[in-house]
């Protein structure tokens, strides 16, 4: 798991550092220490805190947790459940299994102090079966601080009783919507409903219910533990704290990246990823399948919810994806549609039908087959496919085909005029090529090369065979020196 370091780390900051397996190196690192604090104070006191500290849902819409903590204490119930939503299948995110299987005992720890806020007696961490270390080493963890009276009955003496429940769940994107999510935890098909009711009035089995992104129950013992005047130290106006985000593409370093809210889209890939001088820009996808591609003047953006809600960046899964003068807009809005498809629950008709024929006039405009006058129309189901469907599926799917309309126009019509797109060709002129003056010889991109098509002695300069490269990039990455260089063949 690759993390790209910065100054400002919550959630990340342990990872790697702490051994996963022990509770006793969690609690060196402080942990616990947010419950120890927590049960000495009154739930109510615990759900001010989180109010003043303002932190915002990471999964969604920026709902501040307080806020959702207070509304589900206040509803009356039986019994109240916690739910932690460690759902990451959006297509290339992994964000909640690095989270869980780097520091298990933080999500324990947070879903406890939730339960003990709300005035909870139960509380699920649903994870996708895929996800199989974080599993086990969840369950290693409750195990753990069962074992240590953080867990189970009388808290450390304070007379709170709560119990963890893994759900592991099949890996449905669909499922990861919390109502959704909830129909699957009560063992029916993982299909939303309309909201409201909302999960805190009735969730799990009709009870009150708080359901939270990984990401955002992560940050729960580092708020109750530092206090709200802390959070609101990082990130900036009505944004506090910080966001995960998950880097990949035409960049040099790719992997998990957190930064203080508010920061520009160009810092995180420019000063904290890196770009080649070799490479092309071309646009930035945010958001994974259900997010918008933006073209490179709007990097300076700044991710902030209001933001991700004006340019219809669905940030839940924190996914950016950089692209360059290789990647198609329309190719991509069809590969995101044709993933829409297929995780589509089937539940309303707009999603069910409107997506499938979305990704048909796609099809055809890939193929050459389409006139311009169907961009119009492509515009206008999508819209409306957005306006209508049950649940944020289908209400956002079709933004990865808006935004490239918006911003990426030629590449359509590119593809209907001329059956094809310079993407193509210009990923076809690409080779790699190390340059013998800046190779020392490590052997480092020899090593990582998968085709083995790398040859040389230590201590002196590499060459590649570009008869043989895939030109996959895993010695572009690896090379320390700037030795391996991106090149073009002319295109005629
Ligand atoms: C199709 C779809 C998939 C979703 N997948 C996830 C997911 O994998 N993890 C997640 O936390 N939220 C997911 N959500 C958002 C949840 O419905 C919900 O807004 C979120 O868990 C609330 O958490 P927060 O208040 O902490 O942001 C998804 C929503 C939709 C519409």
């Amino acid at each position: 798991m690759d993390i790209i370091k910065t100054d400002t780390q919550i959630l990340l900051q342990n990872i790697g550092v702490i051994d996963p397996e022990e509770i006793s190196s969690y609690i060196e690192h402080d942990g616990y220490g947010a419950l120890k604090k927590a049960v000495q104070m009154n739930p109510e006191d615990v759900v001010a805190l989180m109010l003043e500290s303002e932190l915002r849902g990471r999964g969604g819409s920026g709902f501040p947790v307080g806020m959702k903590w207070k509304i589900t204490r206040e509803h009356e119930g039986e019994i109240k459940y916690i739910v932690c939503n460690a759902n990451d299948l959006d297509p290339g995110d992994y964000k909640a299994k690095v989270l869980v299987e780097g520091n298990p005992h933080n999500i324990v720890e947070a879903v406890i102090l939730s339960g003990y806020a709300v005035g909870c007696r139960i509380g699920y961490i649903n994870i996708p079966m895929e996800n199989t270390l974080a599993v086990s080493r969840l369950k290693k963890a409750i195990e753990q601080a069962k074992e240590h009276g953080f867990l189970g009955e009388n808290i450390l003496g304070s007379g709170f009783d709560f119990d963890i429940y893994i759900r592991v769940a099949t890996g449905v994107f669909a499922s990861g919507e919390e109502t959704a999510l909830i129909a699957n935890l009560e063992g029916k098909r993982g299909e939303p409903h309309h909201k409201p009711p909302y999960p805190s009035a009735e969730g799990v089995n009709g009870m009150p219910t708080v359901a939270n992104n990984i990401e955002t129950i992560a940050n729960i013992p580092y708020v109750i533990l530092h206090g709200a005047d802390w959070l609101k130290s990082i990130g900036c106006a009505d944004n506090y704290g910080t966001k995960v985000f998950t880097l990949s593409g035409k960049i040099k370093k790719t992997g998990l990246v957190e930064v203080p809210l508010g920061t520009s889209i160009r810092e995180i890939i420019y000063d904290l990823c890196g770009v080649a001088e070799s490479t092309v820009l071309k646009g930035v996808h945010i958001g994974g399948a259900k997010g918008s591609i933006l073209p490179l003047d709007m990097l300076d953006i700044p991710t902030t919810y209001e933001n991700f809600k004006k340019y219809e960046l669905v940030i839940g899964s924190g996914g950016i994806a950089v692209l360059d003068d290789e990647d198609c807009g329309v190719e991509l809005a069809k590969n995101y549609i044709s993933f829409a498809v297929q995780e589509s629950c089937g539940k309303c008709t707009a999603c069910r039908i409107g997506l499938k024929r979305i990704e048909e006039m796609l099809d055809a405009i890939c193929a050459g087959k389409a006139t311009e006058s169907d961009i119009p129309k492509l515009r206008e189901l999508a819209e409306i496919v957005c306006d209508s469907s049950l649940c944020g599926l289908g209400r956002n799917a079709p933004h990865p085909v808006l935004s490239t309309i918006d911003h990426f126009i030629d590449d359509y019509k590119n593809h209907i005029k001329n059956g094809a797109c310079p993407a193509v060709a210009i990923k076809k002129s690409k080779y790699y090529k190390i340059n013998p003056d800046k190779c020392i010889g490590c052997t480092a991109c020899s090593r990582v090369c998968p085709m083995k098509c790398i040859t040389g002695t230590v201590k002196n300069p590499h060459t590649i065979d570009i008869e043989k490269c895939v030109k996959c990039g895993a010695c572009f990455k690896k090379c320390n020196f700037g030795a391996v260089e991106i090149k073009r063949m002319e295109v005629v």
